[in-house]
């Protein structure tokens, strides 16, 4: 049956934290689901204009962390509050430090988090691209170096019922399962 008309759902729709700093260094982050991975080492997010807009704008940087089980409270107040009003991470409790790499904020409760430099942004469209410069993650989500999703436990946002549900359990084995009907 038809339904819904242009409300789809593609799922899953992520919860990406978008950190900024404003033109006097003070931090920000918003939630988005809109987002995907667009080349090796590129990031495509897109927005409306925010606070976080404005400030890329002018630092040309930004970071990415994932939503998680732990810190969804958190990710989800980056949604639903603006910069423009408040100083989010100091409500949040959040602590920050600076990239190395660029002009914006870790913030030191997700445990993993992308650097980018913003490679375009047009605000018509509103399609950020960022290319990803370098990664950090806690010791806590690695096995044998690489990221572990099982220990990550991101979030995705489930725009049908307005909830965020967890990435569950690995089902099976990605370019081998599919070999046995080739
Ligand atoms: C679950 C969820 C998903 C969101 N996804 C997006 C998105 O993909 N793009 C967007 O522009 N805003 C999105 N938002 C809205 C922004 O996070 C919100 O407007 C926020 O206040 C912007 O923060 P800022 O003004 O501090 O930058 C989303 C909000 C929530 C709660």
């Amino acid at each position: 049956m038809e339904f819904a008309g242009n409300k789809s759902v593609i799922t899953p729709e992520g919860v990406f934290i978008i950190g900024t700093y404003d033109e006097n260094g003070i931090p920000n982050a918003m939630n988005a689901a809109w987002g995907m991975q667009s080349d090796m080492g590129e990031i495509t997010l897109m927005l409306a204009r925010h606070k976080t807009t404005e400030n890329f704008e002018k630092t040309g940087a930004f970071t990415v962390a994932f939503g998680t089980v732990d810190t969804m409270v958190i990710s989800d107040y980056f949604g639903v509050e603006t910069g423009r009003k408040v100083n989010k991470i100091e409500k949040a409790g959040c602590h920050v430090h600076r990239s190395a790499h660029v002009n914006a904020p870790i913030i030191e409760e997700y445990p993993l988090t992308l650097e980018c430099k913003v490679k375009s942004w047009d605000a018509e469209t509103g399609y950020l691209i960022g290319e990803i410069v370098a990664s950090q993650a806690d010791e806590s989500i690695l096995t044998d170096g690489k990221v572990d999703l099982g220990k990550l436990k991101p979030i995705i946002f489930d725009p049908s019922f307005n909830v965020y549900r967890v990435v569950g359990e690995a089902v099976g084995n990605a370019f081998r399962d599919g070999l046995q009907l080739k």
